[in-house]
């Protein structure tokens, strides 16, 4: 049971929140106590082994705590307690849809007609519970018309984005290419490329983005180029109590997914070859020109503002 609850949130992103909900209503479900303190003990061991799974992307942390708070309210059985988790994840997903909705509404402001975006990763649908983050935005702009064009970064080394957001961007009819994740700077440089566009798996309170790796190299090149760069997140995947970003543990992943082709099970590299497989790296708040969030879009100084944005109910962001 702990080992097919780990393997709900291998993919991790915001919507690691809503899928370590599931995995523990699942683990309610397949629950065999005959009382509430039994599976509510049940439920800890389980949130344990969900936290040690991923340890950068902070909407896990989120979504476990929510359901073990919610888990501990008055029940009068197990079955009772079972329908609490599974009502409570559910909660946990719809608004997380919502949530993403908002963004995309905030964010799409950002795109002009016949921008070119490159966008990093897989921020879409597939990681998300629905709508996506930053692929949010850049469909939602696409839904109001404008002609967006998108390159791809295939994100080495388990390729999200040839794989997944290639995907959606196919099913949402906009158009794009793929491309090496080294090439971005040449696009930037050469003027074929206006905005950046990438998510988030931890934000400092000082507004310093931790993300799939990529995602700094990538802000390096279009910040001496002179192209915005702008993270796309939910508040709950911000970690106020972490001052900076040098604070947030990056998950370093098996050598395996570098050596080679991890999909096709192919290595690529020499049979005595090693690599270093860092899963996120840390981009600089000045790095960054705006963080989208479903309460606003914070600018710098992110200290200020992030925090400013924190405090907002969400419902008074939208606009009317
Ligand atoms: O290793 P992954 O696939 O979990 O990494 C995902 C990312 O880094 C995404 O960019 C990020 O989580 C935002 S997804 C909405």
């Amino acid at each position: 049971m702990v080992y097919a609850i780990h393997e709900m949130v291998v993919r991790g992103a915001p919507a690691i929140g809503a899928a370590a909900a599931f995995g523990l209503a699942l683990a309610a479900s397949r629950s065999k106590a005959s009382s509430v303190g039994e599976m509510q003990e049940e439920l800890k061991t389980a949130a344990a082994a969900l936290l040690a799974s991923r340890p950068t992307a902070v909407n896990l942390a989120w979504g476990v705590r929510r359901m073990l708070a919610a888990s501990s309210g008055p029940v009068g059985s197990p079955a009772g307690l079972c329908q609490l988790m599974v009502d409570e994840a559910q909660q946990i997903a719809d608004e997380d849809v919502q949530t993403n909705l908002h963004m995309a509404e905030i964010g799409a402001q950002l795109i002009a007609d016949g921008d070119t975006v490159i966008h990093h990763c897989n921020t879409g649908s597939l990681a998300t519970v629905d709508w996506g983050t930053a692929l949010g935005v850049i469909h939602m702009a696409h839904q109001q018309g404008k002609r967006v064009h998108v390159l791809v970064d295939e994100t080495r080394p388990r390729l999200q984005g040839s794989r997944l957001t290639a995907w959606e961007l196919e099913q949402y009819g906009i158009p794009y290419e793929i491309i090496s994740d080294g090439a971005a700077g040449y696009f930037l440089r050469t003027g074929q490329a206006q905005k950046v566009f990438f998510g988030a798996d931890r934000v400092a309170a000082n507004g310093d983005v931790a993300n799939k790796v990529g995602s700094y190299m990538l802000a390096l090149a279009a910040n001496s180029n002179g192209v915005p760069v702008y993270s796309v997140f939910p508040t709950s995947t911000v970690d106020l109590s972490l001052a900076n970003g040098d604070l947030i543990p990056i998950e370093e992943r098996e050598e395996e997914e570098v050596l080679g082709i991890e999909y096709k099970g192919q290595r690529i590299a020499p049979a005595g070859a090693h690599a270093r497989n860092p899963a996120f790296d840390l981009t600089p708040h000045s790095l960054l020109t705006g963080l989208v969030t479903e309460n606003g879009i914070a600018y710098p100084p992110f200290d200020m503002n992030l925090a400013r944005l924190m405090r907002v109910n969400p419902d008074s962001s939208r606009k009317q």
